[in-house]
């Protein structure tokens, strides 16, 4: 089988240097990769950079090697194009479908999915001419992935950086493996909560749980890949943040509560894959709880946490907003799963059988969704991945 062809686009940033870590993980995955940067591109990093790293010749121009027509053969030829950085410039040259450049004349040969990962100064990504041009873009099929928040070229921070390279080759990762469909996502906002809340006890102890958060943040990834934007309220968790997703840290119920509804108020779908506790300790100690010699230990009072993934089902923020939600069974699981989902009165559920095997933080799943209609679609037992294009598979037939 011949590898996929892969072009990899890079316009004039600062960030251009983070490409080369993007195409050594395309390349050692074993991608054939055409570099195409842009003119600018090359201020930053030399064209022996990029020949030498993907091992194939590397031009800006449409005037080199006339005779293989390579504004159109490279363009043609592809399986994923991703420009990554891309500027502002590069952004508006797609979005009119200028062709003054190599990759420009590749981005309108190509019929293959597109990921843009932008990069720039936070004005320049507000700017409503750029805001448009992504809007447009998008509204033609291609992903453009969110920049994300953090230091900038300068001592200026804000939004404009370029998302993690591992993170964006794990969103081409998934494009590549979507093949010619749509992003069926797109103009979607989705709401996934993820990882564990903690309950504090005092400033040091709290009853938490062992969740990992890796199956919220599969379906932030997958839902990215879709075209989606996503609100991440993640729990405790210390996975690296997926590209193009905004992720809001939480340590309580309570706090995952608020940002959960807040995100929620315009969002499409909502997906509760985070383990919320149930209690909480009904009172917190300002200072360390120390043990007292010759005495038994407190009892630890609890109080209830509120439910959100019932609150989100019952008062749907809009018309049409599909909710759902994750629920780990040991015994009865079907039956069991069937009564929690009319018990929370969310659209699925899905249901996954916990026991000695199967332990939290596993790279591995398995899982029934269940639907209030009464469907019922089994996953076989792999990755979380598979689980999460599953998940919105249903979350996309209900929208519509
Ligand atoms: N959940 C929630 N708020 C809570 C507790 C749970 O939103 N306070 C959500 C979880 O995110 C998950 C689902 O509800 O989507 C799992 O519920 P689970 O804790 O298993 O259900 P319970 O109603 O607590 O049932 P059980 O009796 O099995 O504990």
């Amino acid at each position: 089988m011949s590898k996929p062809k892969v072009v990899l686009g890079v316009s004039g940033g600062i960030a251009a240097y983070k490409a080369c870590e993007l195409l050594r993980r395309l390349t050692e995955s074993g991608h054939d990769v055409r570099v195409v940067p842009t003119a600018s591109a090359l201020h930053f990093v030399g064209a022996a950079t990029w020949s030498a790293l993907s091992g194939n010749p590397v031009s800006t121009e449409v005037w080199d090697d006339v005779h293989e027509v390579p504004h159109v053969r490279i363009g043609q030829q592809a399986d994923l194009v991703v420009v990554a950085p891309a500027t502002a410039d590069t952004l508006a040259r797609a979005a009119h479908g200028l062709a003054d450049d190599l990759l420009t004349n590749t981005l309108l040969t190509a019929r293959c999915p597109v990921v843009f990962a932008p990069a720039m100064h936070t004005e320049m990504w507000e700017h409503p001419a750029t805001q448009e041009n992504v809007a447009t873009l998008r509204r033609r099929g291609a992903v453009v992935v969110e920049p994300a928040v953090g230091r900038l070229t300068g001592a200026d921070t804000g939004k404009g950086r370029l998302p993690d390279p591992g993170e964006i080759f794990e969103v081409c990762r998934r494009v590549l493996a979507r093949g010619a469909s749509e992003p069926d996502l797109a103009g979607r906002h989705v709401v996934v909560s993820a990882g564990g809340t903690r309950e504090p006890l005092d400033p040091v102890r709290f009853l938490g749980n062992r969740s990992s958060g890796k199956q919220g943040y599969a379906l932030a990834r997958t839902a990215a890949a879709r075209g989606a934007r996503v609100t991440l309220v993640a729990a405790n968790t210390h996975l690296p943040d997926p590209a193009g997703v905004d992720v809001v840290r939480v340590g309580t119920a309570v706090q995952l509560r608020e940002a959960v509804l807040k995100a929620a108020a315009d969002a499409d779908a909502v997906v509760m894959a985070a383990a919320v506790a149930d209690f909480r300790p009904a009172s917190y100690a300002t200072g360390k709880i120390k043990k007292k010699d010759g005495q038994e230990p407190e009892p630890i009072a609890l109080v209830r946490n509120p439910d959100v993934l019932a609150e989100v089902s019952a008062d749907r923020a809009r018309p049409g907003q599909v909710i759902v939600g994750f629920a780990a069974e040991t015994d009865d699981v079907l039956a069991n799963g069937r009564r929690k989902l009319a018990r929370k009165g969310c659209d699925l559920l899905v249901v996954n059988e916990v026991g000695e095997r199967k332990t939290f933080g596993a790279e591995e799943t398995e899982a029934v969704v269940l639907a209030a209609d009464g469907g019922e679609t089994p996953v076989p037992h792999g990755p979380k991945e598979a689980l999460a294009e599953t998940v919105w598979d249903l979350v996309a037939a209900r929208l519509g």
